[in-house]
Order: structure tokens, then sequence, then C-alpha cells
């Protein structure tokens, strides 16, 4: 979704901002705009399409600015389009916008009523025209900023320039994220710390509904009621070495390495090796009746895959809901139950949406989240952290099998508070959970076996994906990698339901990759597979060797590394992932910025 920079500068600021949103691109956008103030008035430069293309402009058009703000796109309200691209300008005012006005087209009507001109189909623009009326009825700047934002609905994170106001950029936030930065003789303000990671590790986190103004020496924050308030500063760890690509070609690629880091990295906050203990800081489970896990895209998968693992072996009743549908169905929980949202970003305005949901009814809440400082961290009861590191490929890898791993971990913690296994259990579980890191580092070595299976792949135009038990939720995860990088339609399903009617799509053109380890379920699994291949389908199957010594004629076989069934998620998560990797790479697609995607989608 839209990137946001604001910089209170003392030298020519066009460069930075740009800077700035090559960081922010990994959000996903389709244009760029920036906007100075030059000679006390507003100048911007906008362009559709990528960053390069605003680059260019530059270059013919350079903008001499000291202060400014700028915006990378992702369209809700109007077309991608240069008249659409942020910022908005009305009158004396500027504005970039992340989110979307749910009032915009009253208020529109209202403006449009009292002579005022539109350029835009944005919802943004309404912004711009409110604070300029504002300004007009004699206002301050930053009353007027204020008088303006209490008459919007929705979700923000805006930041505005003032013609005239050449030392002075002002921000708010209501549902959508922003942080200030400080610098020395400069202020920033930005989507996050990894935009203003050039600039300043020194980072102020909003709280949802504060405004702010920033100048060189100083920001000046004001909560919802306009009561001036001071937010802590933190230094953040290095974020600006946190996101090169090293000597990959693709964050995606990178962030597929980086995965037995990440689960190590995670799964040393909830186990103790010492000890062989597992912990659920801030949970007792054997409190909790029943588990409410909420989320969306992947992060969902992941909580498929722990419902699994919390109902076999912490006998806990756990329901998974995609977060975007589970308020319009006014689900019936009481107290007692605990709602866990799993977000890598703890941005997903549905995800938050559903938390607040059961905020609202007394419901204990805990988030899964990558990202201490989100919004999702500061609302719950209690964070459960992935230690992921920053993930910029929109296509998620790294932080869904940390999300699985801290899941896994947690899930035995329940089972112990729960009574159902004894310390000797809990110890041995811990060992197998511990030995994920190296076993996903093997499957990432050993992935000669896949570019001729993704060679088949990137010819076809439709894929299905087959899984059983907790290979289910990969096969569903399988499926949405290879659909969102390379624009293959792809569906997953549960191996049984093949037979139910998806059985009807097998044809010699319509490979179907089958997620099998040598488990419990191999048997029924292969039996699938037979009957695909009596009706001339072709199937590709992920198994270990033990599996692969069982396959039926005439499957092509990818080989993963053996390992117990808790850990099959996380080690058999990597080839689904490589797959769609060198597909999508095969296909020439843009891996890391896929076409309409956001990573962090903050509107609903
Ligand atoms: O930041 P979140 O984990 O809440 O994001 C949820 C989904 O938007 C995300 O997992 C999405 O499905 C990914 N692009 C999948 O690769």
């Amino acid at each position: 979704m839209c990137g946001i920079i604001g910089i209170v500068g003392v030298t020519p600021v066009s460069g930075r901002l740009v800077d700035s949103l090559r960081r922010l691109e990994y959000r996903g956008y389709d244009s760029a705009g920036i906007a100075g103030l030059v000679g006390g008035r507003i100048e911007r430069r906008r362009a559709e399409g990528k960053l390069r293309n605003l680059e260019t402009l530059l270059i013919e058009d350079p903008l001499t600015a000291t202060t400014g703000i700028g915006h990378t796109r992702w369209a809700t309200h109007g077309a991608p389009s240069v008249r659409n691209a942020h910022p908005q300008v009305a009158g004396r005012v500027a504005v970039v916008h992340n989110g979307i006005i749910e009032n915009f087209a009253a208020l529109k009507a209202q403006l449009i009523g009292q002579g005022r001109r539109f350029e835009s189909d944005t919802d943004t623009e309404v912004v711009a025209h409110l604070i300029d009326r504002e300004l007009e009825r004699g206002l301050e700047p930053l009353p007027a900023f204020k008088a303006a934002l209490d008459q919007l609905s929705g979700a923000y994170a805006l930041a505005v320039l003032i013609q005239g106001e050449d030392s002075q950029v002002m921000g708010a936030r209501r549902g959508s994220p922003l942080v200030v930065g400080e610098g020395q003789g400069e202020m920033f303000i930005g989507t996050d710390a990894l935009g203003l990671g050039p600039f300043t590790n020194r980072i102020i986190h909003l709280d949802d509904g504060d405004f702010v103004a920033i100048d060189h020496q100083r920001a000046r924050i004001f909560d919802r009621a306009g009561v001036s308030v001071n937010r802590a500063m933190r230094v953040v760890p290095a974020a600006s070495a946190l996101v090169e690509k090293g000597n990959y070609r693709h964050f995606m690629e990178k962030e597929i390495h980086d995965q037995p880091d990440a689960c190590q990295h995670t799964l040393s906050a909830y186990i103790d090796p010492i000890t062989s203990t597992v912990s659920s800081p801030g949970v007792d489970f054997s409190a909790i009746d029943r588990l409410q896990i909420v989320a969306c895209g992947t992060a969902s998968y992941a909580g498929m895959i722990a419902r699994y693992l919390f109902e076999s072996l912490a006998g806990l009743p756990t329901d998974v809901e995609i977060a975007s549908e589970f308020r319009y169905r006014e689900p019936a929980l009481r107290p007692g139950a605990l709602a866990l949202a799993i977000s890598q970003s703890g941005e997903t305005a549905d995800t938050l949406a559903a938390l607040r949901w059961c905020k609202d009814r007394g419901i204990m809440t805990a988030a899964l989240v990558n990202s201490p400082e989100s919004t999702m961290a500061r609302e719950v009861d209690v964070v459960f952290p992935t230690h992921a590191g920053p993930e910029i490929g929109v296509a998620s890898t790294k932080a869904f099998t940390s999300q699985v791993a801290a899941l896994t971990a947690l899930a035995i913690a329940a089972a112990r508070q729960r009574g159902r296994i004894d310390a000797a259990e809990e110890a041995r579980l811990a060992g197998v959970l511990l030995e994920a890191p190296r076993l996903i580092a093997e499957a990432i070595l050993d992935d000669g076996w896949i570019l001729p299976v993704a060679q088949e792949i990137a010819k076809a135009r439709d894929v299905l994906y087959l899984g059983r038990g907790a290979m289910f939720p990969l096969a569903l995860e399988g499926a949405l990698k290879l659909k969102e990088i390379s624009y293959i339609h792809a569906e997953g399903y549960a191996a049984g339901e093949l037979k139910h009617g998806p059985i009807a799509l097998v044809d010699e053109a319509t490979p179907i990759i089958v997620i099998a380890p040598s488990d419990a379920l191999f048997d029924k699994t292969s039996s699938n597979m037979s009957e695909v291949i009596a009706r001339g389908g072709r199937v590709v199957l992920i198994t270990d060797n033990q599996g692969a010594g069982h396959a039926p004629e005439g499957v092509n076989v990818v080989i993963a590394p053996a390992c117990d069934p808790l850990i099959a998620p996380l080690v058999f998560a990597v080839p689904i992932q490589v797959i769609a990797y060198q597909v999508a790479v095969l296909k020439g697609a843009d891996v890391d910025q896929p076409r309409n995607l956001a990573k962090s989608v903050t509107v609903e």
C-alpha cells in the first residue's frame, strides 16, 4: 500500500525523498510523486509507473526544495495515472495519503457546492481542499489541519505541506502507520523506520489518532483530542543496513535463504535449549478454553497449520478465520477465549479490525507479529514476536515459516500447560522443533530437483496443489505463491476433495503438485495421485526419500529432507516457495513487486 515520506531539511530534499520512496517500494505502488516548497510556492513532480519514471522527470525538471513530501501510490480511488498520483494539491495545500477516506463522496459534494474544483478521482483530494478551506476561513495551519481531520472518517496516514510554511510538514495517523524521525537540524515523517533508514534511526511511533507538526528542530505531537503529548523516541537497530539484497537477484530469493536464521531467532524467543522447556510469555493456555485465530493470506495458512497442532497436541479447540470475513458472522466468542492475530506487518486493516472487534467484546487478544512497533503489537494484550527481520518481497516466505515455527512452539507450550504432555515429551518435541532450521537449510541447498519442474510449470495456464492434514494449508500457500508472482492460475485443495469436483479439471495441460511427506497419510494421498495419472494428468510429488520409493509410476519427484511430522510444514514450505520463485524468474515476472499487490494491505 502507499508509502509516505516528509522531510524538513537544510539541503535540497528531492533525492532523499526518492531514496526513501525506493525503500517503500516493497509495499506495492503504481505511481509516485513528490512536492516541495520553492520560493514559498508548492511545486510537484508526479509520474505513473515505477520510480525510475519519476527520477527521469526530476532529471529533466529538478526540484530544489529543502522541505518536501513524497508518495508511492497504490490506487484505490481512481486509476493509476499522473492526475491521480499524489501529492494532491488544492490552493495552498499539498497532501499525500495512505488509507481510504470513507466519507469522501459526501465531503466532495459539499466542497463542490461551495465552488471548489477537483482535478482527480482520488479520495485524498478532499483532504487538501478541507485544509485549504479552513485556511481561507482564517485558521492557522495547525488548527486548520486539526479542523480538517475532525471531518474525516476512514483510515489515513497523511503528510501535508502548506504554501508559505517553508520549515514545516504536518502529519497524522488513524488506522494507517506513520512515524517521526529525528535528525540533526532536520526532521522526518514516514510510513515506517525502514523508509527513514538512510536518514535516522531515532524513531518516534505515533499512537493511533495522533497528529504532528515537524520543523527543523522538533516534533510537536497531539492526540486525537488535540492535547499536546509526548511519545517515546526509540533507537531502531541498524534499520538502514537490513534491506539490502546482497548478492541475490531478488529479495524473495534472499528471504528464502534467510529462513534458517529467521526460524532460529524466532524459536529462541520460545524455547530454552538448556532446559528444553517451551514458554508462551504472557498467556497461560490452561486458562484458555478456545483459540480464535484471525489472519489474511499467507498468515491465515500459518494459522490453519497451527490449528492442527493446537488441537492434536494441546486439545485446545481452535478456529481459524480469514480476518476480512470474521466480523460479519457475529462470532459467538465468550470471555475465556483468546483471539490471536497472525500478521507479518502488524498493520493489515482487516486483521486489525477483527482484533478490535474481539477487544470491544472483552476477549483477551494476542498478536503474532514480525513488527514489534506495529499497530497490532501496540493494541493487543500479549505480543508474540517472530524475528524474521524485515521482509521486503511481496510474496511472504521467511515471515510464514517464522510464524509456523512460533506457533508450533506455542502449541507445545499449550500442550504442557494443559497437562496433555509431560516434561519428557515437551523436551522431545522442543528438540524436534530445534532441528527445523538445519532441515530448512538442507531443503534450500538441495534445490536441484526444482528447475526441470519449474520449466514445466512455467508453460502451464492452470496448476492444482493437493495436500492432506497440515499439508493442505501448504497446498493453499503453494497455490497463492505461484499465482502472486508468476500470474499462473493455481488452486490448492485438500487431497481428499479431489473426487468431489476438482478431478474434472485433470488433463495433460494442468500439472498437479502433490505435497506428501512419508507420514501416516501418504498412502491415501498416493491413491489420489494414481487417480490423476489414470486420467492422463501430470503429477509433481514433493516428498522425502522414503515417499519417493513408494510413489506411483509416472510421477515427477522433488525430494525434501525427511523430518518429523511436527516440522514437516516448515521443511516442505521450502520447495513450494522455490518452485514459485523459479517459475516467476523463468517467466521474467517482477518477483518482488508483482502487479496489483501491496506488501501491507492497510485498507479494508
Ligand atoms: O502483513 P500480513 O501478514 O498481515 O499480511 C497478510 C497478507 O496480506 C499476506 O500474507 C499476503 O497474502 C502475502 N502477499 C502472501 O505472500
